[in-house]
């Protein structure tokens, strides 16, 4: 028996990177996933990955309608919704400081980063309540801790995202409406985003010792975590951080 067997789990940006091997960890643990992603290639090529228990949905998360069609259509064919993983994520350009992020730059990431978590769990919650209750990860970053000085809008959105999270958790749980709801919050890890931010091998070498267990994170690390976090083993954990970061938050 799978460890989220028989739940039906929505994984944004599944397309590329954490969302794709965390999609392909619910479903080989026995969960029906819907994929869902921007990237159309992206998210068919992670559905031909799994081979089964998973299908893809186009989506822009930023936007209310893309989020109303989904849910509707995985109440009408999948009968529930158990899991949200607001994962879907920009990061950069980068560097990109205070001082030279534009006003359309920081509109942007805002709107994918911190709309398209808000969206999900003001969509997700009424679904997952109407399937008896359910579990959401959001996904955060270890920005949401540290200065971010070359991420700037970056490093806000992910703040954002860390206490968005505790007011759905203590607002779902005073409400009794038996969704949990918490963040992640990965360090650096090996994704076309993550390598994203290391221009050069020069930096790539200066950011590896930056990590006190000594290397980068695989996508797999953190949707361990996040397996954990939708499945039932979980079940009087909400409102809570789960940094995933080879120990770069305890330094
Ligand atoms: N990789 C890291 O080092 C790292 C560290 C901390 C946090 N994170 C967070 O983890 C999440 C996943 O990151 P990743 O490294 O796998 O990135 P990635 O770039 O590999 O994948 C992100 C996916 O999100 C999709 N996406 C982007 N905008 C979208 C939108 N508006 N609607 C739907 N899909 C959209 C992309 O098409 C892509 O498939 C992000 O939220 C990111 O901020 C990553």
């Amino acid at each position: 028996m799978g460890r989220v067997e028989g739940k039906v789990v929505l994984v944004t940006g599944a397309g590329s990177g954490i969302g794709r091997a965390t999609a392909t960890l619910l479903a080989r643990e026995g969960a029906t996933v819907i994929v869902s992603d921007i990237d159309r290639g992206g998210g068919l090529e992670t559905v031909q990955q799994i081979g089964g228990n998973a299908r893809f949905v186009e989506q822009d998360t930023s936007q209310e309608a893309d989020w109303k069609r989904l849910i509707e259509d995985i109440m009408a064919r999948e009968g529930r919704l158990n899991g949200l993983v607001n994962n879907a994520g920009i990061a950069g350009p980068y560097p990109a400081t205070f001082e030279t992020e534009t006003v359309e730059q920081w509109q942007r990431m805002l709107s994918i980063n911190v709309q398209g978590v808000f969206l999900g769990c003001k969509h997700g919650v009424p679904a997952m309540r109407a399937s008896g209750g359910g579990s959401i990860v959001n996904l955060s970053s270890l920005a949401a801790f540290l200065g971010t000085p070359n991420l700037s809008a970056y490093g806000a959105s992910k703040g954002a995202v860390r206490q968005f999270t505790k007011t759905v958790a203590i607002d779902c749980a005073r409400k009794g409406y038996k969704v949990r709801c918490n963040s992640v919050h990965p360090g650096i890890i090996l994704t076309p985003m993550g390598e994203g931010i290391m221009a050069g091998d020069k930096a790539r070498e200066r950011t590896r010792r930056s990590i006190p267990i000594g290397d980068f994170g695989v996508p797999e690390d953190i949707a361990f975590g996040i397996l954990y976090l939708i499945s039932d083993e979980s079940r009087f954990v909400t409102g809570s951080e789960l940094v995933i970061d080879g120990g770069m938050n305890a330094i």
